[in-house]
């Protein structure tokens, strides 16, 4: 599938027209481009019950004119819309076309945000929208019939702007189904090898990779990590991604992804039903490695990004840590294990004192850390916390842009006393059932260095979808790799 832009005399004959409509318009947006037919049309979806509600369709093949269909999509009120509702509006009609064997999608954005933006917001929810995972089913998958995306131009410098937009979007679109394919295997299928496989898949086109095995990541002191690696027999990795920029980089940015292949819970073992979906708690690391996918290809200038991901199964093997073991991080922080299950903030804690050493500028983690954040936002919000208010802001800006949503929780210090540990520096958990999101945080500051500006992002509540939502088919949804991106962009 690929995206280009149109002027509006160039619509093929057989056409398949997106039209946004917003609830009770007159005419639906780019109207003027189509002709009578379009108004025609509206006229029948109207009569249908098509009134431009927010995520309403309906497809009408006109009478008259080349064009073979429109589909309408509601936007909702004008004054409630946004770039993030085109993106939706953009999934749907990309699901709707595509169902229809269409070969061909035609798109006029409203004007909610810059030609080049709403256009991104469009490839983008195409290609949410689109995402199948279909690998490990026996059927052959029915192939997509999208060939082309059009964005109908007015002349040729809105062309040059959708075509930009286009190619964000597109290039952010597919990395993010890159994630979703990782984390969508089978966790047998995903191990951390697989895992090193597919990160090697990335190396080139400004980007190198360095690999730890077991024999290294001891010798790195990574005893936190190892920790958690003791009751699995697939051998964990430690990967070093890096990208760099042909000029100068003003900004060097780090990325800590927690890359569980898989979480039992360990000794701590979970219950069944919390461990059906625990193949996503590889989330983090697989934004990672679909942020450097979109590096790759969108090689924005002045930054340097470093991606960490530490790669282990959390099983309960008979060599594995057992509750009351005590651990010594690369930091050189002993930490009592009194719960195995928590055992993200053991791997992240010993990623973020590896990236805290590679002179960055700022670093970020993103995890599938804690139940307590579902508990607490729900499937539709990640929680953010930091150390450093600036950085927080200009992420949250950026989630904003991305069409993400995020929520800052304090990590407040006198919640601190909770890790207190009887016989080591600090304890895995903190009380239970008290602000188990905000303990993370709080237990991962204690490893990243006091001047280095941090973002935690915790997509426990985010990363899994358990019924369809207007981007994503149930399963994982690579959330937050939209917003990491569109952060690295912001420094261009
Ligand atoms: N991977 C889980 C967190 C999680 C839970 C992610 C549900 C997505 C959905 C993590 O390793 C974990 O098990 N955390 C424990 C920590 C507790 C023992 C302090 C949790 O949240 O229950
Ligand atoms: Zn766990
Ligand atoms: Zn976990």
């Amino acid at each position: 599938m690929r995206f280009a832009s149109c002027p509006p005399n160039k619509i093929a004959a057989g056409a398949t027209v997106a039209v946004f409509c917003f609830d009770n318009a007159k005419r639906g947006i780019g109207a003027y481009f189509y002709g009578p037919s379009v108004d025609q049309a509206l006229a029948e979806a109207r009569n249908e019950g098509f009134h431009g509600k927010l995520a309403q369709s309906s497809v009408i093949r006109p009478r008259n004119g080349s064009i073979a269909r429109f589909i309408f999509i509601g936007l909702g009120l004008e004054t409630e819309a946004a770039v993030d509702t085109v993106r939706r509006g953009a999934a749907q009609a990309a699901r709707i076309a595509n169902g229809l064997n269409a070969k061909n999608l035609y798109f006029k954005a409203p004007s909610l945000g810059t030609a080049t933006e709403t256009a991104q917001a469009i490839a983008e929810g195409v290609r949410l929208g689109l995402y199948r995972f279909t690998e490990f089913q026996s059927a052959t998958p029915t192939p997509l019939k999208l060939e082309t995306v059009f964005g109908v131009a007015k002349d040729n410098e809105e062309g040059k702007s959708i075509e930009a937009g286009f190619k964000t979007g597109d290039n952010i679109g597919s990395s993010v189904c890159f994630a979703r394919d990782l984390i969508n295997r089978p966790p047998s299928d995903a191990t951390p090898d697989v895992l090193v496989r597919a990160a090697r898949g990335l190396v080139g086109s400004g980007v190198s990779l360095k690999v730890f095995n077991k024999t290294q990541i001891k010798k790195m002191g990574m005893g936190a990590f190892l920790g958690v690696n003791r009751g699995s027999a697939q051998p964990p990795y430690f990967l070093h991604l890096t990208y760099k920029s042909a000029g100068k980089a003003k900004r060097k940015i780090g990325i800590c992804g927690k890359g569980i292949t898989f979480d039992s819970g360990g000794l701590s073992l979970k219950p069944p039903a919390s461990m059906e979906t625990m193949k996503y708690d590889m989330s983090g690391a697989a934004s990672v490695f679909a942020v450097f996918r979109a590096l790759r290809a969108l090689k924005p200038g002045g930054v340097e990004v470093h991606g960490f991901t530490p790669l282990t199964e959390n099983m309960p093997g008979s060599r594995a840590v057992k509750p009351g073991d005590v651990l010594k991080s690369m930091r050189g922080k002993t930490i009592e294990v009194l719960n195995t299950d928590a055992e993200g903030r053991l791997i992240l804690a010993d990623a973020l004192s590896y990236a805290s050493r590679q002179g960055l500028h700022e670093v970020f983690d993103i995890a599938t850390l804690t139940g307590a954040c579902v508990i607490a936002l729900g499937n539709q919000i990640a929680a953010v916390m930091g150390n450093n208010d600036k950085l927080t802001a200009r992420v949250k800006a950026a989630a904003a842009k991305a069409g993400e949503k995020i929520w800052e929780l304090p990590l407040d210090k006198d919640y601190l006393p909770q890790l207190k540990s009887t016989v080591a520096d600090l304890k895995n958990i903190g009380t239970p059932g008290q602000a188990g999101t905000i303990i993370a945080g709080l237990f991962l500051k204690e490893f990243v260095d006091a001047g280095l500006p941090w973002v935690h992002l915790d997509i426990a509540s985010v990363g899994w979808a358990s019924s369809q939502t207007p981007l994503s088919e149930i399963g994982s949804t690579g959330a937050m790799i939209r917003t990491l991106i569109q952060h690295i962009l912001s420094y261009n």
